[in-house]
């Protein structure tokens, strides 16, 4: 089965989200502006502005991120908000050369990691079955495995919540997560997976708008 709406892959993806954005209007019930702040408009940030975030914005953005699913309700993630100078100096040493200026311009970082002792917390957040902690505590690796798979997920639902706060995002892996979870989680079973800056766009904030695959390339119907 072929889509009803082509949107060649080769467009210009500024016309490609376009028409996107009309298939959206078309089909989804998600209010159109939603659709352009959190899919289709919102953009990579390379560069903030001095305007600061609030501890209510990113408490609202948490708030929201942690209802979308993880398997077994094992809720992994772990956010470490860097707001100070004293914190952003503990991470930009840490940060990928190329990605150390904007670090250095968002107003707020967010360190991005996972529990690997997240079943602890089972009795409580899977409380069908307590009895799935014990699965988990004598297997470190399946532990690893699962807490970053679902931690993964966790994240892109935190980006798309930062979205909806109006703000901007510029997710990183360029960073030593070795060198993170030495620093600042020394005590912890925490295992960094990603950074991501916060804040209003500031100069130049985007480099050019890359294209997606054509819908055939990444979807077949049975
Ligand atoms: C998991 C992840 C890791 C990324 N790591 C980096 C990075 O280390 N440095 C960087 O400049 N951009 C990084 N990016 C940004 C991507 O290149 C960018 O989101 C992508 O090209 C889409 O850009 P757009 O949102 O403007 O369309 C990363 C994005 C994701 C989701």
């Amino acid at each position: 089965m072929t889509s009803t709406t082509e949107i060649p892959a080769s467009e210009d993806p500024s016309t490609a989200s376009l028409a996107v954005e009309k298939l959206a209007a078309d089909h989804l019930v998600l209010d159109p502006a939603a659709v352009a702040l959190l899919f289709t408009q919102a953009r990579t940030a390379n560069a903030f502005s001095d305007e600061p975030v609030s501890r209510d914005q990113l408490r609202a953005i948490t708030e929201l991120a942690k209802w979308p699913p993880t398997s077994a309700n094992i809720n992994p993630l772990r956010i470490t908000f860097v707001t100070t100078p004293e914190g952003r100096a503990r991470l930009l040493p840490l940060i990928s050369e190329g990605n150390r200026a904007k670090t250095e311009s968002a107003p707020v970082v967010a360190i991005l990691a996972v529990d690997v002792d997240f079943h602890d917390r089972l009795p409580q957040l899977f409380p069908a079955r307590p009895e799935m902690r014990d699965v988990f505590t004598g297997d470190p690796e399946r532990r690893a495995e699962v807490a970053r798979f679902n931690g993964a997920l966790q994240t892109a639902y935190f980006i798309l919540a930062v979205r909806a706060a109006g703000l901007a995002a510029g997710p990183m892996a360029g960073f030593d997560a070795a060198g993170v979870d030495a620093e600042f989680f020394p005590d912890r079973s925490y295992r960094s997976i990603l950074v991501v800056n916060i804040g209003k766009p500031g100069a130049n904030p985007w480099f050019p708008r890359l294209p997606r695959l054509d819908h055939d390339d990444y979807v077949d119907y049975l």
